[in-house]
C-alpha cells in the first residue's frame, strides 16, 4: 500500500456486530473516517440519506456520509451538528490526499511530529511511543487540520508525556502475569503527598468496574480507620437528583483517567472532585481540582491488576492520613508477604488446571474480602469468560444456595484474621453439606475443601485483602490460560472505556 496519509482503529465498532464490514475506517465516496465515540441520533440522521448507501450497521458511518454531503470545507459545522458523545474523529479525503482532519470532544487526541517530520495522531499517548519524543493533547471542540507542507503550531497545546519505549513483556507470556508479579514492587515506593481539600463531613467515591470495587474497599478503610462516613456509587449511576449533603468530599477513581461514565459523573459533581488516577494529563485530571497519581506504572493488560492493588493501597494510606495527618506510613512487611503469594504460582496453576472446565463459579468473601470477591469474579468473567457471581459469604444462604450443585464450585476467602471467620467456616460447611465443590483461599488448617490455596497471613487484617487479591488474580489468569483465552485483550473489551 502506498500513500502519505493513513488512519486506522484498533477497536471493533461499538454499534453493530463484530465483523469486517463494521470495522473502521468507514467510507462515503472519497471520505474516510475513524471514530471513537457514539452518535446517539444516528438513526434519525440516516433518514436523510438513501438507506441503500449504508454498508455497515455502525453509528459512525453516518459521519462520513454527512461530511461527504456537506464537503470538507464545512467539516466543523457538519461534525458539530451530530448529537451524542462524539469522542474523537479523524477524517481523510482522497481528493486532498495529504490532509488529516482531527476533531475531539470528550475523548483524547494526542499529536506529535516524528524525526522524519511526519505527524502522528493517536487517542492514547502510549501509541506514539517510539514515533515521537514530544506530544501534545489537542483541545476539545477544536478542528485541527494536518496538511503536508503546512506546520501546525502544536506548542500551544498541553504537553502529553510520551513513554520512552513501548512497555515490554520482559520474559512473561502475558502482560497480565507481568503486572500481577509487579505488585509487591508497588509497596515500598514513597508516594507523593495527597492533594486534597479540607475534609468534609462525609466522602462519596465514584468509579467503574475494578475502580468501583477499589472504592468499596476504600469505604471500609475510611469508615473503620478514619471514622468518616463514606458512600460508593457506580459512576454511571450518579444522578443529579440524589440528595447530597453540603459538605461532601467527592473522590473519583480511574486508572485510565478516560472512562466516559466517570467523566460524565465528575461533570455532574463538578467542581471540587478529588481524583485517584494512574494517568497524568488525562481528561479526568483536567476536570478534577485535586489530582492524586497512584504511580502504578503502565498497565497494558486490559484487566486491571496492579492498578487495582495500588489504588487500594493508596486508599488505605488516605484513611491513615485522615486519622494521623501523615501522608504515608510504610508497610514494608506487605512486600514480602505479597511476594510469597506469587511464589506459590505453580500450585495455583495446578489448581486452575483442575477447575478450568467449570462455567459457573460463586465467589464469596466477607467484610474486607467482599470487594475482593467482586474483583475476582470480574477477573474470571473478563479474562476467562466464565460466569462468576460474587456475594458476601453469608448472603449465599438467602437464595444463591439454590445454585449449589457439582457443576458450580464456590470460591471462598477464609483467613484466620478475618473478624467473620466463624461465619465463613459455617458457610463453607453449608456448601459442602449440599454436595457443592469448594475452593478456599486460606491460612486455616483442617478445612474440608476440594481445593486449598494457602495464603500468607498479614498481621494487620485490614491489609489482608491486598494479599488475597493476588491469589485470586493468579487463579483467574491460569484459568484463562488453560481455557486458551486472549488474556491481555479480552473480546469486546478495551483498556479505556471511552463510550
Ligand atoms: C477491570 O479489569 C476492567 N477492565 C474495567 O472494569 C475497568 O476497571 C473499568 O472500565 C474502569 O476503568 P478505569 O479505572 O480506567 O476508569
Amino acid at each position: 500500500m502506498c500513500g502519505t496519509t493513513g488512519i486506522g482503529h484498533t477497536r471493533w465498532a461499538t454499534t453493530g456486530e463484530v465483523n469486517k464490514v463494521n470495522a473502521h475506517p468507514h467510507q462515503a465516496g472519497t471520505i474516510a473516517i475513524v471514530h471513537n465515540g457514539v452518535v446517539s441520533n444516528h438513526k434519525e440522521l440516516k433518514e436523510h440519506f438513501n438507506s441503500n448507501l449504508f454498508v455497515s450497521d455502525t453509528d459512525s458511518e453516518v459521519i462520513a456520509r454527512i461530511i461527504k454531503r456537506d464537503g470538507v470545507s464545512s467539516i466543523l459545522s457538519s461534525i458539530q451538528s451530530i448529537k451524542g458523545e462524539l469522542g474523537a474523529i479523524l477524517v481523510t479525503d482522497d481528493c486532498l490526499p495529504n490532509t488529516i482532519w482531527a476533531y475531539s470532544d470528550g475523548s483524547p487526541l494526542i499529536a506529535g511530529i516524528g524525526e522524519d517530520g511526519d505527524y502522528y495522531i493517536a487517542s492514547d499517548v502510549r501509541a506514539l511511543s517510539g514515533y515521537v519524543t514530544k506530544a501534545y493533547r489537542l483541545n476539545s471542540k477544536e478542528l485541527v487540520i494536518f496538511a503536508a507542507g503546512e506546520r501546525v503550531n502544536l506548542n500551544k497545546y498541553k504537553i502529553a508525556e510520551v513513554p520512552d519505549k513501548p512497555v515490554s513483556k520482559n520474559n512473561f507470556d502475558h502482560y497480565m502475569l507481568k503486572e500481577i508479579c509487579e505488585q509487591p514492587l508497588q509497596i515500598d515506593d514513597e508516594p507523593e503527598e495527597f492533594n486534597l481539600p479540607a475534609i468534609g463531613d462525609n466522602i462519596k467515591i465514584i468509579g467503574c468496574g475494578s475502580s468501583y470495587y477499589a472504592g468499596l474497599l476504600g469505604k471500609r478503610f475510611l469508615e473503620d480507620i478514619s471514622q468518616i462516613p463514606t458512600s460508593v456509587e457506580y459512576a454511571s449511576e450518579v444522578s443529579l437528583n440524589t440528595p447530597m449533603p453540603h459538605n461532601t468530599t467527592h473522590i473519583a477513581i480511574s486508572q485510565s483517567g478516560e472512562t466516559k461514565d466517570t467523566i460524565s459523573a465528575i461533570k455532574k459533581l463538578f467542581p471540587k472532585v478529588v481524583s485517584l488516577h494512574n494517568s497524568n494529563g488525562s481528561t479526568i485530571t483536567s476536570l478534577c481540582e485535586y489530582n492524586n497519581y497512584i504511580n502504578a506504572g503502565p498497565e497494558v493488560g486490559v484487566a486491571a491488576t496492579k492498578t487495582f492493588f495500588k489504588t487500594c493501597l493508596r486508599l488505605y494510606h488516605l484513611a491513615e492520613y485522615y486519622k494521623t495527618s501523615k501522608h504515608y506510613t510504610p508497610q514494608l512487611e506487605l512486600e514480602n508477604i505479597a511476594q510469597q503469594v506469587i511464589d506459590n504460582a505453580n500450585h495455583i496453576h495446578t489448581v486452575a488446571q483442575q477447575i478450568y472446565h467449570y462455567n459457573n463459579f460463586l465467589v464469596l468473601g466477607s467484610g474486607y474480602h467482599y470487594p475482593i470477591a467482586l474483583e475476582i469474579a470480574l477477573k474470571l468473567k473478563e479474562t476467562a469468560y466464565v460466569h462468576a457471581e460474587a456475594m458476601p459469604a453469608a448472603e449465599m444462604k438467602h437464595g444463591p444456595i439454590a445454585l449449589i450443585d457439582k457443576n458450580t464450585p464456590s470460591i471462598f476467602f477464609c483467613m484466620s484474621n478475618d473478624p467473620n471467620i466463624n461465619q465463613i467456616l459455617q458457610n463453607i460447611e453449608e456448601v459442602k453439606s449440599r454436595k457443592g465443590e469448594v475452593l478456599v483461599f486460606t491460612d486455616c488448617q483442617n478445612i474440608d475443601a476440594d481445593w486449598i490455596i494457602e495464603l500468607p497471613k498479614h498481621m494487620n487484617f485490614r491489609l489482608q485483602p491486598l494479599i488475597s487479591v493476588i491469589g485470586g488474580q493468579l487463579l483467574s489468569y491460569y484459568i484463562a490460560l488453560t481455557r486458551g483465552c486472549e488474556i491481555d485483550k479480552p473480546r469486546n473489551l478495551a483498556k479505556s472505556v471511552t463510550v
